[in-house]
């Protein structure tokens, strides 16, 4: 088996993470007998200086022909300035649009050593694994009119039925195949989109006689999460309420830096990339947390190379790295960026099996 994958690192801490996600992708590759060809292309900032866009015309062409993307970050204060279209998060956004990946999924997971760290009791943390199922192609990120002048400015959230059915059929089929429990959240109570969301989703929930759905207001979803995050199981979400609960539930694993993304869409190569941003404070120092990036290819080999089992090797290697104490400054040790990649790939038991791979 022979496989593209294309590499967007992007900008601040985006390349020393994607540095690490690609040595274990290529020996966990490797292993399971698959040639894998690595490609980078610019995005968000560098793309911006080199090709004036944040997007490039070949990145998207390369993106679209690959069988999996593998992103970094795109931002930083160089380009905060720029505006609309030129922003660097357009970049992605336009990615995200182009390759019609509609369903985010971000599981959130906490390892036992990282109980203590969190800011959180080790009582309500303890064990948390749940699933945030992030809409990412509608709602107020895309919705039409958006304009903006000196002294007004209009954004748009829209959705049709037919864009919630597609990312609640992805939640629903999830949870039956975890602990059947799905927790639609939404803003009922306010939002035109968000009572279409909930008669759309209750509808839907015939289908799915395993799975036992509740509905959620966003506010106190908000707080129930880091309250009682081991009632959760999968979550399903608008694409903006996804963007800020996932962030949110980052304390929950002890670090934005452990936690992984799949956007998936009905067919065509998957974006695999960490949900953190490009941490420009620490960019360059060696100091960044790639566990969220590394476990981005584990769920890159599941859902677009169907190789469950090499996802799940990479997946204990970085346990076994973080039970031995392996743990960068953000998760409370003193371990670097490329320490922490390399102790991965050294856990792999590929590095064993396949004799001749170097990197
Ligand atoms: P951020 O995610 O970059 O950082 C938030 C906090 O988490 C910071 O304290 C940072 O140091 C820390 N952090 C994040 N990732 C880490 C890692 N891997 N290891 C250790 N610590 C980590 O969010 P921000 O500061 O709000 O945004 C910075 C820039 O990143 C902005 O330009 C923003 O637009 C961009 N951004 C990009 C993406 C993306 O490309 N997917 C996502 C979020 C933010
Ligand atoms: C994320 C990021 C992006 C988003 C930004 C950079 C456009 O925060 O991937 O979570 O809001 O989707
Ligand atoms: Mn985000």
């Amino acid at each position: 088996m022979s496989v593209r994958v294309v590499t967007l690192p992007g900008d601040g801490i985006g390349p020393e993470v994607t540095v690490q996600a690609v040595a274990v992708l290529r020996v966990a590759a490797a292993s399971a007998d698959i040639d894998v060809l690595v490609e980078e292309h610019l995005i968000g900032g560098h793309a911006i200086d080199e090709a004036g866009t944040p997007l490039p015309a070949e990145s998207l062409a390369a993106a679209k022909a690959a069988d999996a993307v593998l992103l970094g970050a795109v931002g930083g204060p160089k380009w905060d300035h720029l505006s609309g279209d030129q922003r660097t998060g357009a970049g992605l956004l336009g990615l995200r649009a182009a390759l019609e990946v509609f369903a985010n999924l971000r599981p959130v997971r906490v390892h036992p050593r990282l109980v203590e760290h969190t800011v959180l009791r080790p009582d309500v943390v303890r064990g948390v694994d749940l699933v945030v199922v992030r809409e990412l192609t509608g709602g107020a990120y895309y919705g039409q009119p958006r304009h903006r002048d000196e002294t007004t400015a209009v954004d748009t959230i829209a959705y049709s039925r037919a864009e919630i059915e597609r990312v609640a059929r992805v939640a629903f089929t999830l949870a039956t195949e975890r602990r059947g429990r799905l927790t639609s959240v939404d803003k009922a109570n306010v939002l035109m989109t968000s009572e279409l969301w909930r008669q759309t989703v209750s509808t839907m929930a015939a289908e799915y006689p395993t799975v036992s759905l509740d509905h959620a207001l966003v506010d106190s979803f908000a707080m129930h999460l880091v309250t009682h995050p081991r009632d959760l199981d999968v979550v399903v979400t608008e694409n903006m309420f996804g963007d800020i609960l996932s962030d949110e539930s980052a304390v929950l694993a002890g670090s934005l830096g452990m936690l992984p993304s799949a956007s998936l869409g009905a067919s065509g190569p998957g974006l695999y990339e960490p949900i953190h941003g490009t941490a420009p404070e620490i960019a360059g120092q060696d100091r960044a947390n790639p566990y969220g990036a590394i476990l981005s290819v584990a769920l890159l080999f599941r859902h677009s190379l169907q190789r469950p089992q090499v996802a799940a090797a990479i997946e204990a290697a970085v346990e076994s790295c973080i039970d031995n104490g392996v743990l960068t400054a953000d998760i409370g040790g003193s371990a670097s960026t490329s320490a922490a990649g390399a102790a991965v790939v050294a856990a792999l038991p590929a590095r064993r099996a396949a004799a001749g791979v170097t990197s």
